[in-house]
């Protein structure tokens, strides 16, 4: 695991992490130097190369510009107390990449391709991993269809690309939801489970209309009624009832997210109630007046642990009382970086170092 696999490498000959200020890391804004490419044609992904991060040459006439076969992943690469970098868990975040690829049609990447290719790309930039506490090497894995064609059909050439960017926290305070009570992020049997790009573009809408009313986010309801929670718009949703860690099960509408899955398992481990399940904006509701609904909080790869600070709920705001250091999210939220980052043992083999 140690020695970057055998890709064809073309060096910057300026590297931006002199004019990369480290101490003030808004989530996306910085791009490493490097990025990763590979292309589909004639049934088969060429061999990988690694560039400086730049533009691309294309046509506006691209499929996936028109019919949206485009998906990605968000994963991260952690230093660790030993002075290693560790990319968390890509064997998850693998299979979820395929599954979006297979529900837009689109071709599967080999998991050894998927492996080396992260490897090369991030030991390469390895400089970008930030240093500070709370900060990690953002990896943005894209697949979109790239052939040059006006007619609806399914794509037959696609450009793999990966991408890397040193983040801190996405929120850095308390995020303010609200249960959306008309729109659809997706629904049961459409593409929620799949991390594609149209998942993104029609939440905009409705996140903007929030946003306007102050919310930082919304928090999606299923299609039907609208009365079971979902997730959120880019973070999957827990709370604390009664002392238990409680999360919507999952369904087609949701995406499988890996940090929800660490913690699932990770307080499972602890000994921790946890219950999977549908939650209705009653059950919230209910909980917030008895005052048995303690703690809410989202997950997600960029988001980490991002505690809820009000929920709105049919146009009342619910709000939650300032995070205990002993609260359920914090302490999954330390166990979480404790095994990213080295400082406890990884007994489920999440984690894939780079020293
Ligand atoms: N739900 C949505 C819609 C997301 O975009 C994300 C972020 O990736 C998540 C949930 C959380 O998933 P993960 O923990 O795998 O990042
Ligand atoms: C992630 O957490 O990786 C996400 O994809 C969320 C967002 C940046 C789109």
């Amino acid at each position: 695991m140690t020695t970057a696999p055998a890709i064809s490498v073309q060096k910057t000959t300026h590297s931006r992490i002199p004019e990369t200020d480290f101490n003030n890391l808004e989530f996306g804004k910085y791009i490493s130097d490097h990025m990763l490419m590979s292309d589909w044609a004639k049934g088969e992904w060429s061999e990988p190369v690694i560039v400086p991060f730049g533009e691309l040459r294309m046509t506006p006439a691209i499929l996936a510009l028109h019919y949206g076969q485009a998906i990605f992943e968000g994963m991260k690469a952690f230093r660790t107390v030993d002075g290693s970098i560790n990319i968390f868990r890509i064997r998850k975040h693998h299979d979820r990449l395929n599954k979006s690829l297979d529900r837009m049609c689109m071709p599967a990447i080999p998991y050894d391709m998927f492996v080396q290719t992260l490897h090369a790309l991030v030991e390469l930039d390895r400089n970008w991993v930030p240093r500070s506490d709370g900060s990690s090497l953002y990896i943005r894995p894209v697949v979109f269809a790239s052939e040059s064609r006006l007619g609806v059909k399914v794509s037959d050439q696609y450009k793999f690309v990966i991408l890397t960017s040193p983040v801190g926290p996405y929120y850095n305070k308390p995020f303010r939801l609200k249960v959306e009570g008309h729109y659809t992020r997706t629904a049961e049997g459409g593409t929620g489970f799949a991390k594609c790009a149209g998942n993104y573009g029609g939440a905009f809408y409705p996140t903007q209309l929030a946003k306007k009313e102050g919310f930082d986010q919304v928090l999606w309801t299923d299609h039907k009624e609208h009365k079971y929670i979902d997730e959120v718009g880019m973070m999957n949703v827990m709370f604390v009832f009664n002392g238990k860690l409680v999360t919507p099960k999952l369904n087609t509408a949701i995406l499988d997210g890996i940090t929800r899955d660490s913690i699932v398992t990770l307080a499972r481990e602890a000994g921790l109630p946890i219950e999977e399940r549908r939650i209705s904006i009653d059950d919230l509701e209910e909980g917030f007046k008895n005052k048995t609904l303690t703690e809410a909080f989202g997950c997600g790869t960029a988001a980490v642990v991002a505690p809820i600070a009000v929920i709105n709920i049919r146009g009342i705001d619910y709000a939650f009382p300032p995070v205990e250091p002993n609260s359920i999210q914090q302490q999954m939220k330390k166990k979480l970086l404790e095994i990213r980052t080295g400082a406890a043992p990884d007994s489920h083999n999440w984690n894939y170092l780079i020293r």
